[in-house]
């Protein structure tokens, strides 16, 4: 399969290099972000986009804030990279990965005792959290093709693959690993209103890796699973808290009618999405701009004056979901959530 490299640390031009996915699937572009004001615009336009990306761009983010800061007191330059570092995990609040990125870089920025070991230390932790959320979603798919059985129909949400992350993808790493241990395997992906990444994101990258794929309209989900034509569903989460797994807007429908059919809810996620902290009822749902459900292809799909809701996340409950994927092996419920708390190494 070719890898699809959704982030990048430039070292030539010390930025970030992004796939933008706002373009896609009718354009193949990237963005380059030499400024952190460039990457904050990048995430909330969803440029980049999907927890694990998140928490890299993140992690690059405090990397590039290091080198742009110009200020020669070394104190007063600590107050401004933290400034934009916090401006950065502030940028979208739902997904927990953005924060623990830009939190693990600025630990590291913190620990330095000059300007010039701040810009290497900070790079080098942020190289660490690409290479690891790599090899976290490539642990995931290993572990999750298991639960994946021969000529299996799965289902899948938004989009958690490649585009999500680093590389490989989490809920898409898992098809990709069952794939590539020689199972056949159908993805039906919902396309996932109104920003459509299902459409656009995951059928997109599925068709380059020649897996086979059918968009259906979110509504079709339980009609499809009635009809039997569904053998399991398989997402990725933003958030996962004691109580909860918080993804894209819909998940939660997903897995009530898939509790209904018998058929097994699988959440694929790095460690690094658990939130051992919160609650659920303390999370932050991201509520976007109206214009995304009352538009369509530039025309008005809602009359002037007409209210919209557009909340981009729901929150599953626990025991909703039949296990979760992650890179240390298939975890159920009730979690240990000492050790996630150790082995996520929040600091
Ligand atoms: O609003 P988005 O596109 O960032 O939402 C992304 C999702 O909800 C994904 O399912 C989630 O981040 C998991 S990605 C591996």
């Amino acid at each position: 399969m070719k890898a699809i490299e959704t982030i990048l640390w430039d070292d030539d031009t010390s930025s970030i290099i992004l796939i933008d996915q706002t373009r896609l699937p009718l354009a193949y572009r990237v963005v380059r972000c030499r400024t952190v004001d460039r990457l904050i615009t990048a995430i909330r336009r969803l440029e980049v986009r999907g927890a694990p990306a998140l928490g890299v761009a993140g992690a690059y983010g405090v990397a590039l804030a290091a080198r742009t800061v110009r200020e020669k007191d070394f104190h007063r330059y600590l107050e401004m990279v933290e400034t934009s570092a916090l401006a950065i995990a502030h940028t979208r609040p739902t997904a927990v990965n953005l924060s623990w990125g830009v939190q693990r870089v600025l630990s590291r920025v913190y620990r330095s005792d000059s300007i010039a070991e701040a810009h290497h230390l900070s790079l080098k932790e942020a190289n660490k959290v690409a290479d690891e959320d790599a090899r976290s979603c490539h642990a995931i798919g290993d572990h999750g093709s298991d639960l994946i059985r021969d000529g299996s129909t799965v289902l899948t949400h938004c989009n958690a693959g490649a585009l999500a992350c680093r590389e490989w993808g989490t809920a898409l790493g898992i098809i990709r690993s069952a794939v590539e241990s020689g199972k056949e395997v159908r993805v039906i992906a919902c396309e996932t209103r109104p920003l459509l990444q299902g459409a656009r994101l995951t059928a997109w990258e599925l068709k380059r890796d020649n897996i086979e794929v059918t968009v259906i309209p979110d509504s079709a989900a339980a009609h499809l699973m009635r009809n039997g034509e569904i053998d399991c569903v398989v997402v990725g989460a933003d958030r996962i808290t004691h109580d909860a797994v918080f993804n894209k807007i819909g998940t939660y429908m997903h897995a009530v009618c898939a509790r209904a059919h018998s058929l097994p809810f699988y959440v694929a996620a790095p460690l690094s999405t658990f939130d051992p902290v919160h609650s659920g009822s303390e999370i932050i749902i991201e509520e976007r701009e109206r214009d995304e459900v009352a538009f369509y292809g530039g025309h008005a799909t809602v009359p002037e004056g007409v209210p919209v809701r557009n909340p981009a996340f729901d929150a599953t409950p626990l025991d909703l979901v039949s296990a979760i994927v992650t890179e240390s092996g298939i975890l159920q419920s009730p979690l240990d959530w000492d050790y996630i708390a150790q082995t996520r190494r929040v600091i």
